[in-house]
């Protein structure tokens, strides 16, 4: 074992279909240290580096933009230290051949463990967050994995299910072009799984799982990955086909029971949909590791 330093029996038959919590090592690389934080962030491509500010409650509505201008990869570091800051530097382990070649290897190992593993296209982002930032309560559009590296973060993630979550609300994720937040209500807290992660945990979940972080202390960084699965990529396509019938016909279509011949047709009909131009395309420039046609965009928060 080398990067993935702890991933059990258990890990290994929940991985994808449960949430798993496990170790890595990846903080030894000296990859994330200060000095090499600042660089990164200094010389990042500014089309691939989002920086956002938020209010207290780090509601999605306070979430404004920030242009990172000339400044100094130094005086942004500071800036994520003391204030409520959150940076993605997205697909910065596809672009740098230091940290891409961190990434195949963490895959290599999780490809290693889990045979059958197929993921199309890995992407890596780093996100440099600020103590107390939050990210509200929102699903990926595709299985993303957060590698814990410094400071404390406490993850909330809820079920799959009604009343926390409904297909209609994965649907109308899938169906807009960008945004990824839900509706969400103080109750669903106490249907949540909470973690406290510390540096050299990982935490995934199943794709579609909805979840929001909380900084608790000290400079957050992590690193997000975002991979497409054949399986992800069907189901995605058959919930925009329900998500279309669902608003245009009034029916109530379930993606959980569709199997088989249905899902696929229903999955082909989707795909259709979005060549007509039923739906807005997704789009996302794609780097990747594992470079391969049919990948969504997808957020990584
Ligand atoms: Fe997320």
């Amino acid at each position: 074992m080398g990067w993935i330093e702890r991933w059990t029996q258990e890990d290994r038959g929940r991985f994808r279909a449960g949430i798993v919590r496990a170790r890595h090592r990846l903080a030894d690389s000296g990859l994330f240290c200060d000095p090499a934080l600042e660089e990164l962030v200094e010389t990042h491509p500014r089309e691939l580096l989002d920086i956002a500010m938020m209010d207290e409650e780090g509601s999605a509505r306070s979430w404004t933009d920030l242009s990172p201008g000339e400044r100094k990869g130094a005086e942004l570091l500071a800036g994520a230290r003391e204030g409520r800051v959150w940076m993605n530097l997205r697909q910065v382990f596809n672009i740098r051949p230091e940290y891409r070649a961190l990434l195949g290897a963490v895959f290599a190992e999780l490809r290693e463990l889990h045979p059958r593993f197929r993921p199309e296209v890995i992407k890596g982002g780093l996100l440099i967050s600020s103590p107390g930032a939050r990210v509200p309560f929102h699903i990926d559009r595709t299985d993303t994995m957060l590698w814990h590296l410094r400071g404390r973060k406490r993850v909330f993630v809820y079920p799959r299910s009604a009343p926390v979550l409904h297909e209609a609300d994965i649907e109308a994720v899938l169906m807009h072009p960008f945004s990824d937040d839900l509706p969400y209500k103080p109750a669903f807290d106490a249907r949540a799984q909470v973690f406290d992660l510390e540096p050299g945990d990982v935490l995934c979940w199943p794709v579609h799982t909805p979840h929001r972080v909380v900084n608790l202390d000290g400079l957050n960084v992590s690193m997000t990955t975002e991979y497409a699965c054949r399986d992800v990529r069907v189901r995605n396509q058959a919930m925009i086909f329900n998500g279309l019938i669902r608003r245009r016909l009034g029916l109530s279509p379930s993606i959980e029971g569709s199997r088989g011949l249905g899902l696929a047709a229903r999955a082909g009909l989707g795909f259709a949909a979005r060549k007509m131009k039923l739906v807005p395309k997704v789009s996302k420039p794609a780097l990747a590791v594992d470079a391969a046609p049919g990948a969504q965009g997808a957020a990584a928060h």
